[in-house]
C-alpha cells in the first residue's frame, strides 16, 4: 500500500511533495534512524533520504527515485539496498547505483558517524 506522501507525489508531483518544512536536518534524522530504516530529511533545502544500514552505517541519498520521481524516503531497506515503495526499484544505499538500470545513479554519500551501539 502506498503511503500518503507517495499518493501526494502522484497527485501534485514530487517537487511539491518535497516542500515539507518539518523534515529534520541530516544529523537529526541520522540520530533517530534505526538500523534497517529510512527517514525523510533535508540537506539544506534539498530533500534527502537518510538510511541506516544494519552495520550502523548511515547513507544519505537524494530523495527522488530515478524511475519516476517517487520519494525514496517512503521506501524500505533490504540489506544494503533502499527499495522505492512505488515500483520497487532498488538502489545501493552507499553508492546510489540502481540495480535495475546500470548507469543510473542517484546522488548519494556516506555520513561519517559512530554506529548507534558504540
Ligand atoms: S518511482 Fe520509484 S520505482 Fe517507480
Amino acid at each position: 500500500m502506498a503511503s500518503l506522501a507517495a499518493l501526494l507525489a502522484d497527485l501534485v508531483g514530487p517537487a511539491e511533495a518535497f516542500g515539507d518544512p518539518r523534515r529534520p536536518d541530516v544529523a537529526e534524522a541520522a540520530a533517530r534512524c534505526l538500523p534497517g530504516e529510512v527517514v525523510a530529511a533535508r540537506d539544506g533545502d534539498e530533500p534527502v533520504a537518510v538510511v541506516r544500514l544494519a552495520s550502523g552505517e548511515v547513507c544519505v541519498l537524494a530523495d527522488a527515485c530515478p524511475h519516476d520521481g517517487g520519494l525514496l524516503s517512503d521506501g524500505f531497506v533490504e540489506g544494503d539496498r533502499l527499495v522505492c515503495a512505488r515500483h520497487q526499484w532498488e538502489l545501493d544505499a552507499r553508492t546510489g547505483r540502481c540495480a535495475h538500470r546500470p548507469g543510473v545513479v542517484v546522488p548519494a554519500r556516506r555520513l561519517v558517524e559512530k554506529p548507534l551501539d558504540s
